[in-house]
């Protein structure tokens, strides 16, 4: 059903990208400034893309991983009632609460807890972290088939690399999140838009026809024509507030420290040579605008890589500093830094998933 690719779509969630979005303003989620002057342009270019109203279709929707990203997705999805939504998750519940800032819902939901009872879906929104994706093999060999389409919302750079092994010939289709998911229960979620977008694809078929899924969700959606800088730009900002925060044990203030600053420069510049060589089109002043960005973030703010070192849990590390490493090899070019920070954070990792397997013992 969902093969015949959508080439224009008028959907009230969506802003097309267009030559703007090269500007760094227009692809950083906080730097209001440019953004909103960027967003002006690209609102236009969405009116001039835009043809007939999509008609809506119905899909059998399944959300694997119900953390503040699958939760805040499936809350969405299954408020705006469009389509059939059930999630994949460790725990049973019947009714999800969403907090969003207009209001807060209360949805039932089904939600499966055995890979054996799932049947095949339309769509899959795979949000575990990144790290987690191997140990959801059981759920998409069930819930794929090659029509299928699966979002992959995950940090980092990879995604079809890391799940099309397990995908059962379904598509992958990779997205970037800029909202923020914060799980309060297992049944119990908050969304804050972080900006005047929530999520980004490639302006192609497959990101087309996400965007069209999401429609009526009050998700936003950026249909992006340069997608790998995007995914870049979002991989610099978490190569250094995520390892730094968590080796450190210290929210995002201590990147306001003097020498954490130039740490944090060398390490950029480390990445975006990388990100360069890999074909993102990364500004001159790339890692000063990626620094002045982390600083509009609050002091007090954790980050996801923090939250898990507290909690003892593993890392989302070989997605982020990781695949820094891993495409500098490719591109043979040294990142001695991220590499340094690399080594230190599987330690970290290793030791927590040792620790976990003990107790589970
Ligand atoms: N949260 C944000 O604001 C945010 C923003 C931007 C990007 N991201 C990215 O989005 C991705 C998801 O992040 P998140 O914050 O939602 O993570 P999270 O809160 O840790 O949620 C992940 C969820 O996946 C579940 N899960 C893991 N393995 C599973 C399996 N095999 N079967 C079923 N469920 C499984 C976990 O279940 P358990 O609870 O049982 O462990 C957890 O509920 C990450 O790549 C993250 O970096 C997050």
């Amino acid at each position: 059903m969902l093969r015949g690719w959508p080439s224009r779509i008028a959907l009230s969630n969506v802003v097309i990208g267009s030559l703007g979005e090269l500007s760094p303003g227009a692809v950083r989620p906080s730097d209001k400034h440019g953004e909103q002057a960027a967003l002006m342009q690209e609102t236009h270019s969405t009116r001039s893309h835009a043809t007939a109203p999509a008609e809506p279709k119905a899909s059998t929707v399944a959300v694997v991983g119900l953390g503040g990203i699958g939760g805040v997705a499936a809350g969405c999805l299954q408020d705006a009632g469009r389509h059939g939504v059930f999630a994949c998750a460790r725990r049973p519940f019947d009714c999800l609460t969403l907090e969003r800032p207009e209001r807060t819902v209360s949805v039932p939901l089904r939600v499966m807890t055995n890979p054996k009872e799932a049947e095949p879906a339309d769509w899959v929104l795979l949000c575990t972290k990144a790290h987690e994706t191997r140990s959801t093999a059981d759920w998409l060999r069930r819930l794929c088939r090659p029509s299928t389409l699966i979002a992959v919302l995950q940090n980092g750079i990879g995604h079809n690399a890391r799940v099309a092994p397990i995908a059962a010939g379904a598509t992958v289709v990779p997205v970037i999140v800029y909202y923020n998911g914060e799980r309060l229960a297992a049944d119990h979620v908050r969304l804050r838009h972080v900006t005047q977008y929530d999520l980004a694809v490639a302006d192609d078929g497959p990101g087309r026809a996400f965007a069209e899924l999401l429609d009526g969700t009050g998700l936003r959606v950026f249909l992006s024509t340069e997608f790998k800088t995007l995914q870049w730009r979002k991989l610099l900002i978490n190569a250094v507030a995520n390892p730094i925060t968590a080796l450190t044990r210290q929210r995002q203030t201590v990147l306001r420290r003097e020498d954490v600053h130039a740490l944090c420069l060398a390490v950029l510049n480390e990445a975006i040579a990388v990100g360069r060589a890999d074909g993102a089109h990364l500004a001159g002043d790339e890692a000063e605008q990626t620094l002045s960005t982390l600083m509009t973030y609050p002091a007090e703010a954790g980050t996801s890589m923090y939250f898990d070192t507290l909690a003892g849990r593993p890392l989302e590390i070989e997605a982020l500093t990781g695949a820094i490493v891993a495409a500098g090899e490719r591109h043979a070019i040294a990142t001695p830094l991220n590499r340094a920070l690399l080594t230190l954070l599987r330690a970290v990792s290793d030791a927590a998933a040792q620790e976990g397997q003990a107790v589970r013992a």
